[in-house]
């Protein structure tokens, strides 16, 4: 049985007022922990996410999202015809690591990053699902590192891995930092990086002004709806001339 079930009803069995109760029950919910199983390429994925019912700007990162699954879902879509296999990736706003877990299973060496007090939630599915007790499931074993868009870039030193890919699936919802997400972006990239930035567009306004500065920023090679037209996932490679050193 679901353990928040059971401590609710060991709760219902104890003396305690119907205020008491409610307020516990509210509080079990806020800190929920829910396990989530799909079976992508050939292999069961289990992610774990934290502080389900949390309304925090920390709890986003600790649940799954829409666009991250479908991504995820399309990577081994026949439509989809991009190879990760010896490439190097980086992925921003991992949160719960679905993406970067799909994409090491394809053979990539990923990076994935998120804000310092996410990552530890990113690690433990991450190890989860990519460890064996002590043995790699994996053909390279993938990185959790911190990176808050536009700080520190400098613990991630120009071209230094030059990354194959730069992804990010559902960054594009915190318009005062969409400059530092196109900051981070551009100091990963090179004009061989692919860059696969994907969007829900919940404030039209909002994701529009994204669009704007991603364009401005970026060589735009490409556009796709991922299941449905309010899922899009931007493709380009950085500007003739940036980042070369
Ligand atoms: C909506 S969640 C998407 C998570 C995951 N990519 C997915 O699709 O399920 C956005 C992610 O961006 C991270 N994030 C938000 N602001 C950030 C910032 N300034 N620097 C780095 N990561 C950030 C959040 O912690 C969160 O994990």
């Amino acid at each position: 049985m679901d353990d928040l079930l059971t401590e609710l009803l060991e709760l219902n069995s104890k003396p305690v007022s119907y205020a008491e109760r409610l307020e516990k029950a509210r509080d079990m919910m806020r800190t929920r922990r829910r396990r989530q199983v799909f079976q992508l390429l050939g292999r069961e994925i289990a992610i774990w996410e934290s502080d389900v019912g949390e309304e925090t700007d920390l709890a986003i990162g600790k649940r799954l999202w829409p666009g991250g699954v479908a991504f995820a879902e399309f990577l081994e879509s026949e439509n989809f015809n991009m190879t990760f296999e010896d490439k190097k990736v980086i992925e921003l706003g991992a949160g719960t690591g679905l993406v970067g877990i799909a994409l090491s299973f394809l053979g990539a060496d990923v990076t994935l990053t998120d804000l310092p007090d996410i990552i530890s939630y990113t690690e433990e599915n991450v190890l989860m699902n990519t460890m064996n007790d002590n043995t790699p499931l994996c053909r390279y074993t993938p990185q959790v590192r911190p990176l808050t868009w536009g700080q520190d870039l400098a613990e991630y030193p120009r071209n230094n891995p030059r990354y194959d890919y730069v992804i990010g699936m559902e960054c594009v919802y915190i318009e005062p930092v969409f400059n530092d997400l196109i900051a981070t972006i551009k100091h990963l990239s090179s004009e061989d990086t692919v860059i696969l930035i994907g969007y829900h567009v919940r404030i039209k306004a909002r994701e529009e002004k994204f669009r704007k500065l991603f364009f401005d920023n970026f060589n735009v090679l490409g556009e796709f709806a991922v299941k449905g037209p309010a899922f899009t996932v931007l493709m380009a490679r950085a500007l003739p001339g940036e980042n070369t050193s």
